[in-house]
């Protein structure tokens, strides 16, 4: 059977990007019986980014629930990071046969170096951590412990899935065949959703609509999304707006021709951003419930994501125990 995996870094919660471009193909693949759906929370992760400690268990909460109220199929294998000892333990493993070079190589390392430059710093490593820098090496611990054939994830990851393979392909080459060689599975349909600014939605642009955000809010961001200064009846291009794009990521394609029909007759920018909210809201309203539910019962969260660990570990144990064996750690005699 095909394994898919993917990991989500706990920062934050989830904003409706996230949810169009990774975690709604991603509950649609949990819900498909030929693939081996495993999706975990990269917690280990998050600590490269220095987050205050209250904020990285506050976002894994707030991701599981995110995760579980879209409607993850309880069937799939869904853990935390942490929870899988031997994780970081084949990291180490990992660490020991990557180059130095490659890791010189990662684009989030360059982009600290570069930014370092920039200020004329002396250092160009100044304030970089380890952490950092071996990223992609946890990365590819993650995706090789479940001999994963697909890793769905955003652009900005394919280069750290090259590397997992390129790790792979040296392990197996020095240790005997021991990994699948994974592969990035990039959505090519999959949306990219402008934000409130009409730049693509994401956290460090701060423009985005944030989930399972509550109803009233949730209008008014949407009345801030930005439109030009067309009037009613004027005929609007659908394809350069915000608004426009956004429903379509939610609506059918039925739905989706109407209403460039609506743009061609010239809707006024407030019937746009009214029927959006009402159209956004209607889908989110039952899912949000549920994350409420989810959020004030952490201990129930806490118990799933540790019934997810147990089945992660029925493979990742064994299999460990063979990797350990495979590079000459082992019992004597
Ligand atoms: N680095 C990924 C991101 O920032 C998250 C991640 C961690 C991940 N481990 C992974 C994704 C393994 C896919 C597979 O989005």
């Amino acid at each position: 059977m095909e394994v898919v995996l993917t990991g989500i870094t706990t920062t934050g919660a989830p904003h409706i990007g996230n949810y169009v471009g990774a975690i709604r193909p991603a509950v649609a693949a949990s819900h498909r019986d030929d693939v081996g759906a495993y999706y975990f929370l990269a917690d280990y992760h998050s600590l490269v980014k220095g987050s205050d400690p209250a904020k990285v268990a506050q976002s894994t909460l707030e991701i599981a629930a995110s995760w579980l109220a879209a409607g993850l199929n309880p069937d799939s294998v869904f853990y935390r990071q942490s929870d899988v000892p031997e994780i970081p333990e084949l990291a180490w493993i990992l660490t020991c046969m990557t180059a130095k070079g490659l890791m010189n190589r990662a684009h989030a390392y360059k982009a600290a170096v570069d930014e370092n430059e920039a200020r004329g710093n002396r250092d160009p490593d100044q304030g970089i951590m380890m952490g950092l820098f071996c990223y992609p090496i946890l990365m590819a611990a993650d995706i090789l412990m479940f001999n994963a054939h697909k890793v769905p994830v955003g652009k900005d990851q394919i280069q750290h899935v090259e590397m997992a393979r390129d790790i792979a392909q040296r392990f197996n080459h020095h240790f005997g065949e021991t990994f699948v060689l994974p592969e990035a599975q990039v959505g090519e349909n999959i949306a990219v959703l402008p934000g409130l600014d009409g730049r693509k939605m994401s956290k460090s642009y701060d423009n985005t609509i944030p989930l399972f955000i509550d109803e009233k809010k949730l209008r008014k961001l949407i009345m801030k999304i930005k439109t030009n200064s067309q009037e009613p009846g004027e005929p609007k291009d659908p394809d350069d707006s915000a608004l426009f794009s956004i429903y379509a990521a939610f609506a059918t394609p039925e739905e989706t021709a109407a209403m460039r029909e609506r743009y061609a007759e010239g809707i006024a920018w407030g019937e746009m951003k009214q029927t959006l909210f009402e159209y956004i809201n209607a889908h989110l309203a039952k899912p949000r419930e549920e994350y409420q539910r989810l959020l004030a019962a952490p201990d129930h969260v806490e118990a799933v994501l540790r019934q997810g660990a147990e089945r992660a570990r029925e493979i990742s144990a064994p299999f460990m125990a063979e990797i350990r064996d495979a590079v000459g750690i082992r019992a004597l005699g």
